[in-house]
């Protein structure tokens, strides 16, 4: 999605703001821009399609100077990407630059509006309205202005503004995207995300819905839309930029990866304390006594809530429903008596999963947020919160984010368990140590890939969790790789889709639970009899598969039900290498934004 960032203070902004640029690139543009309030107090505006570099060297070409400024990075919605459709937009005297993420849904009425006031538009976008609405109320009082327009607005947005009558001040507006406020000793930023801020301060403020703010060198002051200023407490980030940095690997995603047995084991560390679960005493209340637990979420995170379904169900005897967050919004939803609503998000900005998260609070259901974001839009909504421990996410494709996700949700599946609750704690403990042992393994799965990478057709199959892996693993395949790639629960392959198995065909089948092996093996069996090469991934000590597949990929053995941590890592780390050998950016995947904060 967009990012923006914004500098006012002591500094030339236009390389900080260049580099915090660089720092959202994970969130997926295909245009970029920058505006600034020169010295002799005129906008500046450069921008341009296509890649930061194109930027940069329009910006050598072109130099753009001052020490307050806001920049962009567009990921196109309204209007191909394009010079002209690229942010900041500007007013038609060119005093006043915006940049916006998020959509305005009434602009097709506010443009119509606005033209009758002969405003002339330059641009296909949404977002250039804004610009425009904010010159129609500005009299001399930024703020103001600002405050009138957003007031206009339908949808969602994140602005910062940039006034040639206003040289060193920025405001900035928000409502259901993110934006966050760094507090520097001579300066004040803002951005879409942390990472940005993180070389000048750790000391940050969120701005909530519904608010302004007005941004100098050495003051933020924050108000409501009825103009009443509001305290906002300052918070201070606690991971630093080495997490946010590759450290030597060649990609974010790589990194990620080889990042999850510290992950498994900091997030194993804050839920299980001296041998006993430790969960804040409401939220472990409430799923103790819990009738029905609903959980949500979109794309991996929702693979995170199918797993945690089977397990739950299985241990607890408790029944989970899951749905995807994009579905629930609109659904008809009907409260169960004992309900409780877990939403799972890494970025904790989705907007599918906040919609979602409103319309249960509306109902009355409690809610609980599983995010790896502090203070993020979930965290602050939802009736409680509980984190992961991945630390910084910087790959559009998810890997810790989601093994993290899991493990938390295995320490529920233990806490409301009813049976095996001492050989779940077990198994749990030795998770993350299992995780390294498989790394370790990586050139092996990385041979299979450089073997595979051409295929054009790769089905993943299983049953039970190991269907959710299979939807995981082929989503993070067609991500990175762009290989056709689909999942199918292994008892459907009869039902459909075994007849576009052919000679071109890869079947991946995850085959991790012991009292449905020999139903793999058919499964298997089906698909090379169809032409298909078959790669199996089961636990070390199985021989079931001998025969049958082509390669078998084995995993350290744990307790079956979770395995999903496990099998999950040789599909990352297959696709990761099936995209490195196709030529691709694994971390910025074509097309793909890393938190969808608009719909
Ligand atoms: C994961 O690889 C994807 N990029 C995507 O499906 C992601 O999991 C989804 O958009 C949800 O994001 P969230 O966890 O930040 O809510």
């Amino acid at each position: 999605m967009c990012g923006i960032v914004g500098y006012v203070g002591t500094e030339e902004a236009s390389s900080i703001l260049l580099e915090a640029l660089r720092k959202l690139e994970y969130r997926g543009y295909d245009s970029a821009g920058i505006a600034m309030v020169d010295e002799k107090n005129e906008l500046q505006v450069r921008k341009i399609k296509g890649r930061l570099s194109n930027l940069e060297l329009l910006v050598q070409q072109k130099p753009i100077q001052g020490k307050c400024g806001i920049a962009h990075t567009r990921w196109a919605t309204h209007g191909e990407p394009s010079d002209l459709n690229s942010h900041p937009h500007t007013d038609v005297s060119k005093s006043i630059a915006v940049v916006h993420n998020g959509i305005i849904e009434n602009h097709a009425q506010l443009r119509t509006w606005l033209e009758r006031h002969q405003v002339t538009f330059v641009s296909q976008t949404d977002s250039e309205v804004i610009a425009h609405l904010i010159d129609f109320h500005y009299n001399g009082d930024l703020l103001l202005a600002v405050t009138e327009a957003v007031k206009r607005l339908e949808g969602s947005y994140a602005i910062a503004v940039a006034c040639k009558q206003h040289p060193e001040m920025l405001v900035v507006a928000r409502k259901d995207s993110p934006l966050v406020i760094g507090r520097g000793a001579s300066s004040t930023m803002l951005a879409s995300d942390v990472p940005p801020l993180l070389c000048h301060t750790r000391k940050v403020q969120y701005l909530e819905d519904m608010e302004v703010a007005t941004l100098t060198q050495d003051e933020v002051h924050i108000y409501n839309l009825d103009g009443d200023e509001i305290e906002r407490e300052i918070q201070t980030i606690e991971w630093d930029m080495e997490a946010a940095e590759k450290c030597g690997y060649e990609h974010f995603m790589l990194k990620e990866i080889c990042e999850q047995p510290k992950a498994l084991r900091d997030t194993l560390r804050v839920r299980y304390k001296d041998g006993s679960l430790s969960f804040p005493t409401q939220v472990e209340n409430l799923l103790v006594n819990c009738k029905h637990l609903l959980i949500t979420g979109c794309g991996t995170a929702y693979h995170a809530a199918m797993v945690a379904s089977y397990v739950i169900e299985q241990v607890a005897g408790l029944p989970v429903e899951v749905l995807v967050a994009s579905e629930l919004r609109y659904r008809l939803h009907i409260r169960k008596e004992g309900e409780v609503c877990l939403l799972i998000s890494q970025s904790g900005e989705t907007a599918d999963t906040i919609a979602s998260l409103r319309l249960l609070k509306e109902l009355g259901v409690p809610t609980i947020a599983l995010t790896n974001v502090v203070g993020c839009t979930l965290s602050r909504e939802a009736d409680w919160v509980l984190y992961t421990q991945a630390g910084p996410e910087i790959a559009v494709a998810s890997t810790k984010a989601f093994t993290t996700q899991l493990l938390s949700l295995f320490t529920i599946a233990a806490l409301v368990a009813k049976q095996e609750r001492s050989a779940l704690l077990e198994a749990l403990e030795l998770l993350p140590g299992k995780t390294q042992l498989l790394i370790d393994r990586q050139e092996d799965i990385q041979r299979f890939a450089s073997s595979q990478f051409n295929k054009t057709k790769v089905f993943f199959m299983g049953r039970l969790v190991d269907f959710a892996i299979s939807l995981e693993s082929a989503l993070k395949l067609k991500e990175i790789s762009y290989t056709h790639s689909e999942a199918f629960a292994a008892g459907e392959l009869k039902h459909g889709p075994i007849a576009l198995v052919d000679t071109s065909t890869l079947v991946v089948a995850l085959c991790t639970q012991p009292s449905l092996y020999a139903k793999m093996d058919s499964n298997i069996k089906e698909v090379k009899a169809r032409g298909a090469a078959a790669l199996v991934i089961t636990f070390e000590d199985v021989h079931t598969f001998d025969d049958t597949a082509d390669a078998i990929f084995r995993l350290p053995q744990t307790h079956p039900l979770f395995s999903p941590i496990l099998s999950v890592i040789v599909s990352q780390l297959y696709a990761y290498y099936c995209a490195v050998l196709k030529g691709n950016d694994p971390d910025k995947p074509r097309n793909l934004a890393k938190s969808v904060t608009v719909e």
